[in-house]
């Protein structure tokens, strides 16, 4: 079976051609980053405008590097929700269309089932059942996943998603959108001993997670100070360790309170190289294997929607023209 993914959630265009035997084909992801960036978060009307610019060209390069005929593609998978709705119903009309042209069957996905299951693509892939902890600009989510289709929210943020707050505190400092990675890099630069910022919601028991506290904590705190790079970088120290520290915390929790040994990180907060040398003290201390898919799979891409997709077209198809998106789509009512 060979599966083209198309995701459109936001402002990356990204397409894969996946094959069941022989693993990921080819993918290419067009990122609307210098379209955004003059705004300083995503456009919606942009992002849908870019996507409808943009898919066809994606598309025709996917399919060229993988050296096949679009006649030998089983099925189209697209991302159907959450995310913009303009952006997600180009993805999913461009599906429709071409799964009617070339009498293939189409299917709609969760955009953070894929997330869930984009290290399934890497070597060594992690075996069911794990613990999933989900970053990303819209979620922040430690989900136990037994299988494809069931999963158990375990927490999850009650405010800003921890991306989010990374976006956010990047604007407060100047930095360019998005603020995550521009953030990380200007932490190089801040004096460890300078702030110490609280780790919201971990001296209580719980798996959720809040950062908008943490937020006004570091606006208030720039606002005491002169607002020089020094200020800034030592801020996004200490706000970037509060974070890493907090998902640290409740990513050990949630192994002490399931057992399982194999933790799973997605989303784009997941490229944080912080992060993840702090993690590697799970691997110590309590035995801990922790799966990474490579870096441009950790952020929006196509791979992990064919990838799902593939999985999910195995159990049947969406047999219906009607183009549905689901901008809001609470990933506990998803079915096995
Ligand atoms: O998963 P993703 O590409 O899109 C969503 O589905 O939201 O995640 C994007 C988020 C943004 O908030 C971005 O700032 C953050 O991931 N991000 C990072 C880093 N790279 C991306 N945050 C912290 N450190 C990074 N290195
Ligand atoms: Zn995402």
């Amino acid at each position: 079976m060979r599966i083209l993914g198309i995701e459109t959630s936001c402002d990356d265009t990204g397409v894969a051609l996946f094959d069941a035997q022989l693993g990921l084909l080819a993918h290419a992801t067009y990122s609307q980053t210098t379209t955004h960036a003059p705004y300083g978060g995503v456009v919606p009307e942009l992002a849908s405008r870019d996507h409808t610019h943009k898919l066809l060209a994606v598309i025709n390069t996917v399919i060229q590097e993988a050296e096949i005929a679009p006649r030998t593609i089983d099925g189209i998978a697209y991302t159907a929700g959450p995310g913009l709705n303009g952006a997600l119903l180009v993805g999913a009309a461009f599906a429709k269309a071409l799964g009617y042209a070339w009498n293939i069957p189409t299917i709609g996905i969760h955009h953070m089932e894929g997330h869930l299951l984009a290290a399934m693509l890497e070597e060594p892939a992690p075996t069911f059942p794990f613990i999933s902890l989900l970053v990303s600009g819209g979620h922040t989510l430690l989900v136990e996943v037994f299988t494809i289709g069931k999963y158990k929210i375990l927490g999850e943020s009650l405010d800003d998603a921890a991306g989010e707050a990374f976006d956010k505190i990047g604007k407060l400092l100047g930095l360019p959108y998005p603020g995550g990675p521009a953030l990380a890099k200007l932490a190089e630069e801040g004096d460890p001993k300078r702030f110490h910022f609280p780790r919201p919601l971990t001296n209580r028991a719980g798996l959720d997670f809040s950062f908008s506290g943490l937020k006004t904590f570091a606006l208030n705190t720039f606002q005491g100070t002169n607002q020089s790079e020094q200020d800034k970088a030592d801020i996004a120290y200490a706000f970037q360790e509060a974070v890493v520290d907090t998902l640290f915390i409740k990513c050990k929790r949630a192994i002490k309170a399931t057992g399982l040994n194999r933790l799973v990180i997605a989303g784009g907060v997941g490229a944080n190289q912080r992060l993840r040398s702090k993690l590697t003290e799970l691997t110590t201390s309590a035995g801990t294997v922790i799966y990474y898919p490579r870096l441009e799979f950790c952020t929006d891409n196509g791979a992990m929607i064919a990838y799902a997709g593939y999985q999910r077209l195995k159990l049947g198809s969406d047999p219906t023209l009607e183009i549905h998106v689901h901008p809001r789509w609470p990933m506990d009512t998803l079915k096995k």
